[in-house]
């Protein structure tokens, strides 16, 4: 055994209880909530739903025809008048909502309670003048600036279905989404900082918008003042319709199980997938695990890192701590832009209380070194979240040290874009923290880990399972009810199959292992190697490629692609670049593969598939697994050799 894997299980096997402090003062100091949500899910998770305001009270708690649930059926209520005029009303107009930061330092905003209530309604009137009625979808292409909290809401107000499209992805992906939903408008903005750079926004919207016909307007928000082209009569800027927009739009009262967003999220095959969330059992899953799981009160500065054009974002940045309340902080830019310092730099500035992140930027932190946070006054941090992959044992550990202090408890949650909120998680002042556990269920959520045939694994490895419906739950995949069956319900009855593998030790604790399908998790960012293939061989040169995940330091995968080139070409490095390019034009620079092999074969089974375990074999440098099913074993070896001299 090496020494650092002798590390990890050492440091897997130490125990963090609460800090008696910490406890002392969190909203949930003892296991009730769990035996409450035992003996009455359903009750429980209403209590949760009274904390929210309804404009008609619901009926039925939950309505459960496997596999669709209702929760909260016939009630009504609308998403943004519980993330903005209750807490006016309740006077609380003058509390800061959001704090941001734009890259450029110096760049910052805060917005209270009654200043972003007064933009959503403007907004919302902004929508309903180019013709968005209820149930229409609005596409929103923007960086990380308030105003997509302002457009998300103003949507949710009007009874339209947003579809954030994260600002990272390309052209041709922002079609696809735009087509898929059958967007009437897109919001957009003429770019966005990234890295010193600016992200052309308005053009590769421009692009898309150029092969989709159903787009009538385009909002564009000036953030960088860059020139960008605009067209007469389908393109406004957003200050100009916001000038001209009343302050007062009424909320249109929405039934619970009315869509509040589609969120689109790599599947196993090239098509993303366009995952439904509604509104009352949504907003009602985040307002709670914001509530317990950041342990959040007004006086905290809570600061999630994800970009809105993930659910984290969505559950984290938006919806979560606007239902709650409470002040949230929103960063532009990327963390090592002016200096690797500065997401400390920014924490302690404005004195954030609860972080919540990726294990992919813990990872990148720990290379960069502990000066950098020892710079800056951390003190103000009590609470550390983890979400997005796995985190080793030794990320954990150096997050605990380094950036908490060893005072600050972690949550590493565990969820999906498809769960709409945590399921898996600790609550901070009752769980008792091992690193790279994310522990147990949240109260009201219940997971197991099942075998291939379905039978319940107390002790060992298994699938991850989710034995029965929560609010949060998406509701099926956009015009696609069937695939939604078939990809979520169809492995067990009635049981819901997140495609994940986990173990779980004598004491119930889980340890989420990563993926168990062809989904890729690379910086936290998930990516379904058919997309990317569907990239490649659209490429004129390829005739054929395969994508495996390898192993990565610090994002955790890497893609590694082998292609075949169609007869007659030639393997050059220039055309290795093209394709690389190829993807990130394709799908976005996130899915540009780290390593491409061109190679005459791939290694298939008799029946012609290609048998991606073993190129991933080699990609990640290891003893090929069994050959014996492959039509021509000699494939494989040659390919082996043709890496390995590659990598040399
Ligand atoms: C992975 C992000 C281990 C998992 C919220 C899941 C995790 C996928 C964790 C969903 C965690 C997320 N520990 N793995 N704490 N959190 N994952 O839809 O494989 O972007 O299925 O949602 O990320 O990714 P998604």
């Amino acid at each position: 055994m090496t020494t650092d894997r002798i590390e990890t299980l050492l440091d897997e096997q130490r125990r963090f209880a609460p800090p008696a402090a910490f406890s002392a003062a969190a909203l949930v100091r003892d296991l009730t909530p769990y035996e409450r949500a035992r003996q009455d899910r359903e009750g429980y998770w209403a209590d949760w739903a009274r904390q929210l305001e309804w404009m008609r009270p619901w009926d039925r708690v939950l309505e459960w025809t496997p596999p669709h649930a209702k929760w909260f059926v016939g009630g009504k209520l609308n998403a943004s008048v519980n993330c903005l005029d209750r807490h006016v009303r309740a006077g609380n107009g003058g509390r800061t909502a959001l704090i941001w930061e734009g890259e450029p330092p110096g760049d910052e905003r805060r917005i209270t309670y009654a200043e972003l209530h007064a933009d959503v309604n403007r907004f919302a009137n902004v929508l309903k003048g180019l013709g968005v009625r209820r149930g229409d979808r609005v596409a929103i292409y923007l960086p990380m600036v308030p105003e997509v909290a302002v457009a998300m809401l103003a949507c949710a107000r009007i009874g339209a279905v947003h579809t954030v499209v994260f600002g990272g992805f390309s052209a041709e992906s922002l079609r696809d989404r735009i087509d898929d939903a059958k967007a009437k408008v897109v919001v957009t903005a003429d770019g966005g900082y990234r890295r010193g750079a600016v992200v052309p926004l308005k053009q590769n919207a421009d692009e898309a918008i150029a092969a989709t016909p159903g787009i009538e307007h385009v909002v564009v928000l000036r953030r960088t003042g860059q020139p960008v082209p605009m067209r007469a009569g389908r393109d406004r800027w957003w200050d100009d319709l916001m000038a001209g927009a009343a302050a007062d739009c009424p909320p249109e009262p929405m039934d619970a199980e009315d869509p509040l967003y589609i969120l689109y999220t790599s599947g196993t095959t090239g098509k993303p997938k366009g995952i439904l969330h509604t509104t009352g059992g949504y907003l009602t899953h985040v307002y709670a695990t914001t509530k317990w799981v950041f342990d959040l009160k007004d006086s905290d500065v809570f600061w999630c890192t994800a970009d809105v054009g993930w659910v984290t974002g969505h559950s984290y940045v938006v919806y979560g701590p606007l239902a709650l309340g409470v002040t949230a902080l929103m960063y532009e830019g990327a963390p090592d832009h002016p200096g690797k310092d500065r997401f400390w730099a920014i924490c302690a500035k404005h004195g954030v209380t609860v972080f919540y992140t990726a294990p992919t930027a813990i990872r990148a932190f720990m290379k960069w070194g502990p000066e950098l946070p020892a710079r800056h006054d951390l003190s103000r941090l009590r609470l550390l979240g983890s979400v997005g992959e796995p985190i080793n044992p030794e990320a954990w550990m150096w997050y605990h040290r380094t950036i908490g202090g060893g005072r600050c408890p972690i949550v590493d949650t565990w969820w999906q874009t498809e769960t709409g909120g945590i399921m898996i998680t600790p609550l901070p002042g009752v769980t008792t923290t091992r690193p790279g556990s994310a522990t147990i269920a949240f109260p009201g959520i219940e997971a197991t880990l099942l075998d291939g045939e379905g039978r319940e694994v107390q002790v060992g490895g298994g699938y991850l399972a989710i034995t029965s419906p929560w609010p949060g739950m998406l509701r099926t995949i956009w015009g696609d009810d069937e695939r939604y069956r078939q990809v979520y319900w169809s492995k067990w009855p009635q049981t819901y199959f997140p495609g994940d593998g986990a173990k779980r030790e004598d004491d119930g604790y889980f340890w989420i292992l990563g993926r168990v399908d062809d989904v890729l998790n690379v910086a936290g960012h998930r990516i379904g190697t058919m997309e990317v293939e569907s990239a490649l061989v659209d490429h004129p040169a390829v005739a054929e490629a395969a994508v495996v995940g390898k192993s990565h330091e610090l994002k955790g995968q890497a893609l590694a692609a082998f292609v075949t080139l169609k007869e007659g070409l030639q393997a050059t490095e220039p055309l290795r670049e093209e394709l690389k390019q190829h993807v990130a034009k394709k799908i976005g620079a996130l899915a540009r593969p780290d390593d491409i092999l061109f190679s005459a074969d791939l290694p298939k089974t008799r029946s012609g598939k290609i048998m991606r375990r073993l190129l991933k074999d080699i990609a990640e440098g290891r003893a090929l697994g069994d050959t014996t099913t492959l039509a021509d074993p000699a494939v494989v070896a040659r390919l082996k050799d043709q890496y390995e001299a590659q990598e040399s």
